[in-house]
């Protein structure tokens, strides 16, 4: 992150833009340096997932700083501050956006005792990057804020088969983050008959062809088992323990939460059969949030400028919008994704839709600019 800090740092550097970072390790940038105006956020988050692709997040980064450049200095009515979003994933925690939590003052003192996989703490990981967590109210939101644009990969197949290059999100879907541990006892796999064996990876196995099961039957669910780790994870022991997560997500809060009580109810049912114990401890319950309902259709008309065909959709992934979007109006420009292809080495964009997603930010600029309506809102709150 230290690098990526010093790269888009650079990126800057003509700009004659200070980047600085805020306590929850976020980027900030604002354009014209040192502006007193009342402030547009544009970013995305810098993070990233194990064997990731290059533009899922960083991307709303760069095409931030590249309609800064593009201004050439031309005035607005507002300032640009350009944003780039620390812990956005939750690969390290298990727990999702935390750099944009700071900007509504939600990483409080529990979340601040979260442990990474070698028991840091995300206070000590603060530290240790040389901030000081004391300083977490700077990174709130200026009174001052106008609004919140994300640009983003679409991360799935929508926007290429309707052979669209951008479109306007109308919401994010909400999504659940689960660890459960199923535990049992560790035995000889060749001396142990079949019928005494109380095996937590056939256990867990079980329970995951349920998740797919349930998932595949329910219209608009997506549920998946991303991660898996086993005790003792020896061939010829049967396991001991079997720590899994489970992703869980729908438009529908009530669908997607009755979903889990379900899942969760088949795993308690497995458990017992199997005379394994179970346990669930839940990282996130981030409910879906709709984007800011004047700033889609200004977006959709900035696109339509673009000469694009406009499209509405809901985000199946989650993204920092959501977590501002209670506090600040909040929206989010997709571009189109290759293969429907994220979170994987074969991520990619068209260079032709990154220039229209600029074109259509510049008109977006300029629409907002001139929009009264948008103009006299500040943060929600
Ligand atoms: O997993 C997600 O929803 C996104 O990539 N953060
Ligand atoms: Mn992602
Ligand atoms: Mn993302």
């Amino acid at each position: 992150m230290r690098d990526c800090h010093l790269e888009v740092a650079r990126w800057l550097d003509a700009l004659q833009v200070d980047a600085r970072i805020d306590a929850a390790g976020n980027l900030r940038a604002l354009y014209p340096p040192r502006s007193k105006a009342p402030r547009l956020l544009i970013g995305s988050h810098l993070d990233t997932v194990p064997r990731a692709g290059a533009y899922d997040g960083v991307l709303g980064v760069a095409i931030g700083i590249a309609l800064m450049e593009e201004l050439r200095g031309r005035e607005l009515p507002f300032a640009i501050e350009v944003i780039g979003f620390s812990e956005e994933e939750g690969v390290r925690f298990g727990i999702p956006f935390i750099g944009s939590r700071a900007l509504v003052g939600r990483v409080d003192r529990e979340l601040l005792k979260v442990q990474d996989a070698f028991g840091v703490t995300i206070q000590e990981a603060i530290e240790n990057f040389g901030l000081l967590p004391s300083d977490l109210p700077e990174a709130r939101l200026k009174d001052n804020t106008l609004g919140y644009l994300e640009f983003h990969i679409e991360q799935g197949p929508v926007l290429e088969r309707l052979n669209m290059a951008l479109a306007a999100v109308e919401a994010v879907a909400g999504q659940s983050r689960i660890e459960l541990t199923f535990s049992g006892s560790s035995n000889h796999a060749g001396t142990t008959p079949m019928n005494l064996r109380r095996d937590a990876i056939a256990g867990a196995a079980e329970w995951i062809g349920v998740v797919e099961r349930v998932a595949q039957e329910t219209s608009g669910l997506v549920a998946t088992v991303g991660k898996i780790v086993v005790k003792p994870g020896a061939a010829n022991v049967i396991a001991s323990e079997a720590r899994l997560t489970l992703d869980i997500r729908h438009s529908s809060d009530d669908l997607r939460t009755g979903a889990l009580e379900n899942l969760l109810h088949q795993a308690r049912e497995i458990a017992a059969r199997r005379d394994l114990s179970m346990k669930e401890n839940i990282l996130l319950d981030q409910r879906a949030v709709a984007m800011d309902p004047l700033l889609v259709g200004i977006i959709e008309a900035a696109i339509a400028k673009s000469g694009s065909t406009t499209h509405r959709m809901v985000s199946g992934a989650g993204h920092d919008a959501m977590i501002l979007a209670p506090e600040v109006p909040s929206a989010m420009i997709f571009l189109r994704s290759p293969g429907g292809i994220s979170h994987d080495p074969k991520e990619s964009v068209e260079p032709a839709d990154v220039e229209k997603a600029i074109e259509c930010g510049l008109h977006l600029l300029d629409l907002l600019a001139s929009s009264p309506e948008f103009m006299k809102r500040t943060r929600l709150a």
